[in-house]
């Protein structure tokens, strides 16, 4: 089996597609405790080294012939704060790092597909210049923007890949053809049949706070039928569940309920199921495993509810990113 090295593993999205695609990822890091725990809940295998990626030194890095990292980005989304300049939009020159020291055969990169637009292009350009030119070899870097509904998963999130193979292995990469929609043989995946089997109103396991006027400002709801809206990290940015009454735009940023009916956003179970974590990916062949306790590194108690939500909502979708790793050419022997 070869080897994987990932880095911003979050609770193992990413990381559960490359080993759904035959590898053995043998370390993972990410900053985030509850993250951790809940990706040793369901991918227990794997060496977590818990911290900022920045303390890792280039000593302590594995050797692997593939090297995978989501870094973040707050800086990029839609709905972060649009600082092109922080510190965070800065993390890929530790995966750069990473992939000086390891010089794997191959990595794998995702990110908002923010990036390409105008006022984040340079640290996208940043990024290819960085990769071209890592290790002795250097890469052949191609990047493509995917959308994971295309590839089986429920929900509308567009993602940006960016994939190198060393220079001296002298093939190239090839995005995946999508495997589900009108131009595939399967067809999307609806919310509804993600969610078969668990309950309607699963109390305690859904942010019930107020939906203030932000949350009204735009159309949060799609029916059973559907693909979800993307799954977000705020637990109080979740989509509607379809259980609840349709909305109806009222003005242009206003929307309302058209009857008086309960409404809820999706609980981080049903969040865990949008995102792609089904019984193919996790070591106990069923739904996603949260623990029960959020203890931070401190010994400080975190909010579960919040976290749970916030782990979930980070993801890479594991069919997203099994799909990007089972094109890389063969080249492990
Ligand atoms: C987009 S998420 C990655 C999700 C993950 N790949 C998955 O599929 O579940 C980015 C991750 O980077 C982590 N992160 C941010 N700053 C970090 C740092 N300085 N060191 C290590 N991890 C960091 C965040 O906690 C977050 O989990």
């Amino acid at each position: 089996m070869p080897k994987a090295v990932s880095l911003f593993s979050g609770c193992g999205g990413s990381d559960a597609g490359v080993i759904a695609a035959g590898f053995d990822v043998v370390m993972a890091n990410d900053i985030i405790a509850y993250a951790r725990d809940a990706y040793l809940a369901n991918l227990p295998k794997t060496d977590y080294v818990l911290g900022d990626v920045a303390k890792i030194e280039d000593s302590a890095f594995p050797s692997a012939e593939l090297l995978v990292g989501c870094y973040p980005c707050q800086g990029f989304s839609q709905g972060g704060a649009r600082e092109a300049d922080r510190r965070i939009n800065t993390l890929y020159l530790e995966f750069a790092r990473a992939l000086r020291a390891i010089q794997p055969k191959a990595f794998i990169a995702e990110n908002v597909s923010g990036l390409r637009r105008s006022t984040y292009k340079h640290l996208l350009d940043d990024q290819i210049v960085q990769f071209s030119s890592a290790g002795e070899h250097g890469y052949d870097v191609v990047w493509q923007e995917l959308k994971a509904h295309e590839y089986g998963v429920p929900q509308e999130r567009k993602r940006l890949v960016i994939v190198g193979i060393r220079r001296d292995l002298g093939v190239r990469y090839g995005f995946p053809a999508p495997t589900h929609g009108p131009s595939a043989d399967q067809p999307y995946l609806t919310i509804g049949k993600a969610l078969e089997g668990l309950p309607e109103w699963p109390e305690g396991e859904y942010c019930d706070d107020p939906f203030h006027w932000y949350y009204l400002s735009r159309n949060r709801r799609r029916g059973a039928d559907e693909i979800s809206k993307t799954i977000v990290s705020h637990m109080r940015h979740m989509p509607l569940h379809p259980v609840s009454p349709s909305l109806k735009r009222i003005h242009t940023d206003k929307w309302e309920f058209e009857e008086d009916k309960p409404a809820r956003r999706f609980s981080y179970r049903e969040a865990a199921r949008l995102q792609g974590f089904t019984g193919k990916y996790l070591k106990h062949g069923g739904d996603f495993v949260f623990p029960e306790a959020c203890t931070h590194a401190s010994g400080q108690e975190g909010n579960l509810l919040r976290y749970r939500y916030k782990v979930i909502g980070n993801a890479v979708p594991p069919p997203l990113f099994e799909a990007v790793a089972k094109a890389l050419p063969d080249v492990w022997d």
